[in-house]
């Protein structure tokens, strides 16, 4: 006997798209197969019609707890996180107190245990202190060890070059990577500052943290990885340049990979003017030829998968001026939508955008039985309908920070139905009753 049975569903999977019946039981896929007979289930959903794909596992996102929480909080983003079809989280360290050592880690899985919408795993944040916190990191811990080699939100620049080749050695797991270089960047600063003073215009943002900025920083974080043999991961790709340090083609096998973001695949320096503080993030957004470069990379593989750095803050923060206004926007209940609008303007192919969002960071973090449909895996599963708009008012936003930079705009896809381990999170608007989200473990 099936707890839940979808009848009649579009599956994308592993690159392929085909119709099939799903039968879950005690939280995972049991059977993938044709004609499944629904007396065999309690409950049955009709996904005819409906397209069916493993939830979007999102390896970079900010959900501020602890000592952040009037910026978002785990159960508002992760509540907003399954609306969107994303049933996996991997949450950043810059938190309060920073995520530094084994003691403030487990208190954030204890914190996300029970509250949790979607699963979830943290990293370890590297300082310029904490080497030895890294080199005895339980595998099982953290989902990776992050190192910020650039300054961004929180204090949490490693700029010393021993702790550096320290991390990129004796890390156990991966090394994820905010790669500018400050110096630049602050030096950029003083000649916006020279000339705009306080009020610099929000479009100075890509060049205040520029193109050289994020290469001089990811070059030396690729050239320490093929020092030390490191497993590293580059995240947020921002320019074309960039893509030159890294292979095309499948992420089985490769050490050195990158990530690419919803917002660096949707907007570029025209957006500036529109939306100014609201698409303030780090590293900036910057020119169309980089969103188009980036894209293209996604579609040959030199981008292995995409996250959102979902970095919420509240709409008074943004109000500042330049120097003032925070980085980071709030992302996660409309990344697979915006992916969606990529298929949809013919940018992106259904497998690819699985294969990046769902396949590939399940395979880099080595999650153990997660994003695939494969019988046997929990089943962490998104039903969208591909013929239904999604217009974002303010209204629909879940985030605690209650706004969206995509406010007004119109998707042209819906998430019908999200499942975390076989539960309802979501469906046909409302959010499910039940707490599904579990912390995740690791085939290490
Ligand atoms: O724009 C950003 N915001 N980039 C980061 O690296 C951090 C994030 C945040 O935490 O606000």
């Amino acid at each position: 006997m099936y707890d839940l049975l979808l009848l009649n569903a579009t599956l994308v999977n592993e690159g392929r798209v085909f119709r099939a019946d799903v039968g879950i039981r005690d939280q995972r896929i049991e059977t993938i197969a044709k004609d499944l007979s629904s007396s065999a289930a309690t409950q049955v959903m009709d996904a005819t019609g409906l397209h069916l794909l493993p939830g979007m596992i999102d390896d970079q996102v900010h959900f501020r707890e602890p000592g952040l929480t009037h910026k978002g909080d785990i159960a508002t983003e992760s509540a907003a996180a399954v609306a969107g079809g994303i049933t996996t989280y991997m949450e950043m360290p810059n938190v309060n107190p920073l995520t530094i050592n084994a003691q403030t880690l487990e208190d954030k899985y204890q914190r996300a245990t029970g509250r949790s919408h979607a699963n979830f795993a943290f990293y370890l944040g590297a300082s310029n202190d904490n080497l030895e916190e890294i080199k005895n990191l339980d595998p099982q811990a953290a989902c990776g060890v992050k190192v910020f080699m650039g300054a961004s939100t929180g204090n949490m620049l490693v700029d010393n070059p021993e702790v550096l080749d320290g991390i990129f050695a004796h890390a156990p797991i991966l090394v994820a990577t905010h790669c500018e270089d400050s110096p630049m960047i602050q030096a950029n600063e003083a000649l916006a500052r020279e000339k705009y003073g306080e009020d610099v215009p929000f479009s100075e943002h890509p060049n205040i943290r520029s193109e050289e900025a994020c290469w001089k920083s990811s070059s030396f974080a690729v050239a320490l990885a093929k020092k030390h043999g490191t497993r590293l991961h580059v995240l947020h790709i921002t320019t074309a340049k960039e893509l030159a340090l890294f292979e095309p083609g499948e992420l089985k096998g490769k050490r050195i990979t990158a990530e690419a973001c919803v917002h660096h695949l949707w907007f570029s320096e025209e957006d500036y003017e529109r939306l100014g503080a609201q698409i303030k993030c780090n590293p900036a957004i910057k020119r169309k030829e980089d969103r188009d470069a980036i894209l293209q990379a996604v579609a040959e593989g030199r981008i292995d998968i995409i996250a959102t750095d979902h970095a919420p803050h509240t709409w008074e923060e943004k109000q500042g001026s330049y120097f003032k206004a925070p980085a980071g926007l709030p992302l996660v209940q409309h990344a697979l939508p915006s992916l969606l609008d990529h298929y949809q303007a013919g940018r992106l192919s259904l497998e690819t955008i699985v294969q990046k969002a769902c396949h590939n960071p399940a395979v880099a973090f080595q999650v153990k039985d997660r994003g695939y449909l494969r019988e046997g895996y929990f089943a962490d599963l998104v039903l969208v309908d591909l013929q239904k708009e999604t217009t974002v008012t303010k209204e629909s936003l879940l985030y605690k920070c209650g706004w969206s930079p995509f406010e007004g705009h119109t998707f042209q896809s819906r998430i019908v139905t999200t499942l975390v381990n076989g539960g309802i999170a979501w469906h046909d608007g409302l959010p499910g009753q039940k707490i599904h989200g579990q912390r995740l473990m690791f085939n290490r």
